[in-house]
């Protein structure tokens, strides 16, 4: 069965680590000046033993499964920047001498650091626990940034004790993300949408969850330069450029999703007429008398405006300067 294979390969994980993981030098615990800020420092040690300790009880009979931790970056002992080559469990978990300590009967067990938005550790000094690690380029905007200011923890969206991090596979890291953002959710199911929910495209891929120096976490420090990666041949140059695309994809295009075809933020001529008056074009182009119907209608059908300026996004046609060409 495959739970039973799955215990047997646990088992082996656990006994290899009883006879082979005792501490190793403790190193210095990241988060030393903050550490259990709640409890006395001088009374509460490290285990002795280190994850040994913490195993005897968080085993794979435990509700919580723990071990799967083994399997993952953060569980190579071989790499000496890795928790589990330092103090292990309580490189991230704290100081858990009181907490390892069995309890007597209608005794509560000594508090231990825990981690995600509703744990008891404030939010502050989990983060600084991964922070310590994990204080690079791609996180230089954390501090102050929506998500830490808004609440959100490392862990509420990184899962550490399981083999495979959903927040790192596209379709799982869309569910987790969604799961909080119920109206992007609504967004990427509309007709015209970039193709998330096919996980073709992840949300990582135009934001920087961490933070960014851009609005709205957006990746790129402006928002064109990050539609010019995947639709290269938008930047131009062109020739004869349209002012509003020079300046911002988004005066045009919902960048998740929209009733309208092309991500369109509105139908033609409603979009354009946002910004043109209807007045300028030669009458004849707007005699509608050899329509069907015979009613003047100078958006003549669907295509409206698009009929004729075909070329939205600019023209490189020497006489595309009235975007026709
Ligand atoms: C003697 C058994 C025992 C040992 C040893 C032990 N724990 Fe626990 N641990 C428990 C029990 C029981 C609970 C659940 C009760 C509770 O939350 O107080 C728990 C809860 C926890 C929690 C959740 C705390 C929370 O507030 O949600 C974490 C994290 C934890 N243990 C980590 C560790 C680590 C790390 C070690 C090793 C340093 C360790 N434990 C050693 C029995 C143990
Ligand atoms: C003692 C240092 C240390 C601490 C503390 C630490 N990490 Fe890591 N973490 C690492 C190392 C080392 C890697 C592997 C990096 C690599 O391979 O380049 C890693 C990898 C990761 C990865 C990528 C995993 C993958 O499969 O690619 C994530 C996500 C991560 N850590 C999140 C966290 C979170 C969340 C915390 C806090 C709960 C945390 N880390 C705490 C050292 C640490
Ligand atoms: C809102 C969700 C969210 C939060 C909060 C979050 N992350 Fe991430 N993290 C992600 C996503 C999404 C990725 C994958 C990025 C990608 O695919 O480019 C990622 C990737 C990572 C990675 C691996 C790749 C890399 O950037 O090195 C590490 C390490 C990491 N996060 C650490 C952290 C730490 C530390 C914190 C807390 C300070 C944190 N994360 C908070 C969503 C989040
Ligand atoms: C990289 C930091 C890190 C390391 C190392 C680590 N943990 Fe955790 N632990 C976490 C985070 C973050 C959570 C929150 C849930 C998750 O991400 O899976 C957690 C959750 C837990 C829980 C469940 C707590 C609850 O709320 O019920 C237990 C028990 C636990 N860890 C024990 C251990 C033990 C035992 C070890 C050593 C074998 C260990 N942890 C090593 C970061 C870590
Ligand atoms: C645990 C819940 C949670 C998860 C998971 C989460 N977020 Fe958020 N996010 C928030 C909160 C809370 C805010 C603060 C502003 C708000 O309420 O919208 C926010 C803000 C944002 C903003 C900025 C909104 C603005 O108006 O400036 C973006 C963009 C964003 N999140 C993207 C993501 C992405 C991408 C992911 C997945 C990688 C993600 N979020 C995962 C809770 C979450
Ligand atoms: C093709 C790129 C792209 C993808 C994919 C994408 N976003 Fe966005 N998102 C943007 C841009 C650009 C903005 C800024 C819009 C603006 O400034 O009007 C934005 C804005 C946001 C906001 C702020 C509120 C709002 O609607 O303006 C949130 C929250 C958000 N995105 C969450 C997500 C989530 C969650 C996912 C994945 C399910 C995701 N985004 C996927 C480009 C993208
Ligand atoms: C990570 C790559 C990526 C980024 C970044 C990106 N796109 Fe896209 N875009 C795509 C893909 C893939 C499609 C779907 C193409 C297809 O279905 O043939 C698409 C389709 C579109 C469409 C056509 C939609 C339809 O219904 O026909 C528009 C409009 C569009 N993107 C605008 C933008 C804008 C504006 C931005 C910047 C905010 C942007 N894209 C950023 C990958 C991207
Ligand atoms: C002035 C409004 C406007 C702006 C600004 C704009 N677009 Fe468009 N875009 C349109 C219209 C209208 C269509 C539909 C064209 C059609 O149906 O023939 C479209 C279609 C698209 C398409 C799908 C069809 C194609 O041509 O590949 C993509 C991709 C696209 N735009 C990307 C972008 C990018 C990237 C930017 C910013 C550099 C941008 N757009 C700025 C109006 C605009
Ligand atoms: C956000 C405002 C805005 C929107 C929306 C917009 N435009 Fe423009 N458009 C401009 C600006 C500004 C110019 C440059 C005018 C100038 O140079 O005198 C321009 C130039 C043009 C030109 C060339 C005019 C000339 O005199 O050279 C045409 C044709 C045009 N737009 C058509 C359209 C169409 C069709 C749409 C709808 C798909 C549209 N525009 C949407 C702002 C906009
Ligand atoms: C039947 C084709 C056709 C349609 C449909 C059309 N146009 Fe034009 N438009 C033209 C032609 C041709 C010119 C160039 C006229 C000239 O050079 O004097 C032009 C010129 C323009 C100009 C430049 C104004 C100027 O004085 O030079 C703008 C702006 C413009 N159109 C916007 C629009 C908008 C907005 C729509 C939709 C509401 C639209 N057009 C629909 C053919 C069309």
């Amino acid at each position: 069965m495959y739970h039973s294979a799955r215990s047997y390969i646990y088992q082996i994980i656990y006994i290899t680590i009883l006879l082979s993981v005792s501490m190793s030098a403790p190193a210095a615990d990241p988060v030393n000046s903050q550490n259990n800020n709640t409890q006395n420092k001088k009374e509460i040690s490290y285990s002795k033993k280190g994850a040994d300790t913490c195993l005897k009880c968080h085993d794979e009979d435990n509700e919580y499964p723990v071990l799967p931790l083994f399997y993952t970056k953060h569980g190579e002992r071989g790499d000496a920047r890795t928790p589990m080559a330092g103090l292990q469990c309580e490189t991230c978990h704290g100081r858990g001498g009181d907490h390892q300590k069995k309890t007597k009967k209608g005794e509560k067990k000594a508090p231990i650091r825990a981690f995600g938005s509703k744990a008891w550790t404030p939010p502050a000094e989990q983060n600084k626990v991964c922070m310590s690690c994990h204080n690079d380029h791609t996180r230089a905007n954390w501090q102050g940034g929506i998500h830490e200011d808004a609440g959100v923890v490392c862990a509420d969206c990184h899962t550490v004790h399981t083999r495979s991090d959903p927040m790192l596979q596209a379709r799982t890291q869309t569910e987790k993300c969604v799961s909080c953002h119920l109206k992007q959710r609504a967004e990427f199911q509309r007709t015209s949408t970039h193709p998330v929910r096919f996980d073709k495209i992840r949300c990582s891929q135009c934001h920087n969850p961490h933070g960014t120096f851009n609005e709205k976490l957006v990746k790129t420090p402006n928002t064109n330069e990050l539609c010019y990666t995947c639709h290269a041949e938008k930047r131009g140059p062109y020739l004869w450029a349209h002012a509003p695309v020079q300046e911002d994809c988004t005066i045009c295009h919902s960048p998740h999703g929209s009733v309208y075809g092309s991500l369109l933020k509105k139908i033609p001529p409603l979009l354009c007429q946002s910004c043109h008056a209807s007045g300028g074009h030669p009458s004849t182009a707007y005699n509608g008398s050899g329509l069907p119907g015979g009613t003047p209608n100078q958006f003549l059908l669907s295509k409206s405006c698009l009929n004729c300026h075909s070329r939205i996004h600019g023209s490189n046609h020497p006489s595309g300067v009235k975007l026709l060409r």
